[in-house]
């Protein structure tokens, strides 16, 4: 599940730098003023699906959306794997998922900041490419381990 997130997110990050989302509402946590911005402003477009991909309010606020998914997701997914087997590679692996899941966070949020200069960008970018490197390990080596 983490990993199809992953995959999900990468794909949003993608949306975000193709339409050039990132040069707009740079605020957070708040986005044009709320932690929401209203569906006038998430559902400009007339076309309802158009509003996913070529809307930059709603392609930047699903982009947030799926950071705090992933998140939560992968901090259940350390402390469960701790309480299991607190010693197990599995459980310092999704340790090491967790952190890269912070860091790869605060570094969106300061390229939104200070709005998407290129050493932030390509750093968030590598950073992403990162994580989903570790999820890849994680995922083939805990399977592995699970069939014994
Ligand atoms: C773990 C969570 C996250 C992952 C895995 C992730 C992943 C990515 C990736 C891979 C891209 C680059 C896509 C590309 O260049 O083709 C991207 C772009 C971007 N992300 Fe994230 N992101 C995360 C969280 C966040 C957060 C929390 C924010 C800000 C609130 C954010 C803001 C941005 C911005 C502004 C861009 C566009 C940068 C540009 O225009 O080059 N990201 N994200």
């Amino acid at each position: 599940m983490l990993l199809a997130l992953l995959f999900g997110q990468i794909a949003l990050g993608g949306l975000v730098a193709g339409s050039r989302a990132g040069f707009v509402y740079n605020t957070w946590p708040l986005m044009d003023g709320a932690l929401m911005p209203g569906a006038e402003t998430l559902f400009v477009r007339p076309a309802f699906w158009e509003n996913f991909v070529d809307n930059a309010a709603l392609v930047q606020f699903n982009h947030r959306l799926g950071a705090y998914l992933l998140l939560a997701l992968a901090l259940w997914h350390m402390v469960s794997m701790r309480r299991v087997a607190p010693e197990s590679g599995g459980a310092k692996r999704a340790t090491a998922i967790s952190g890269l899941v912070i860091a790869q966070s605060a570094l969106g949020i300061v390229t939104l900041l200070l709005v998407v200069p290129l050493w932030a960008g390509l750093a968030h970018q590598a950073l992403g490419f990162m994580v989903l490197a570790m999820g890849v390990v994680h995922v083939t080596r805990t399977e592995g381990a699970a069939r014994g």
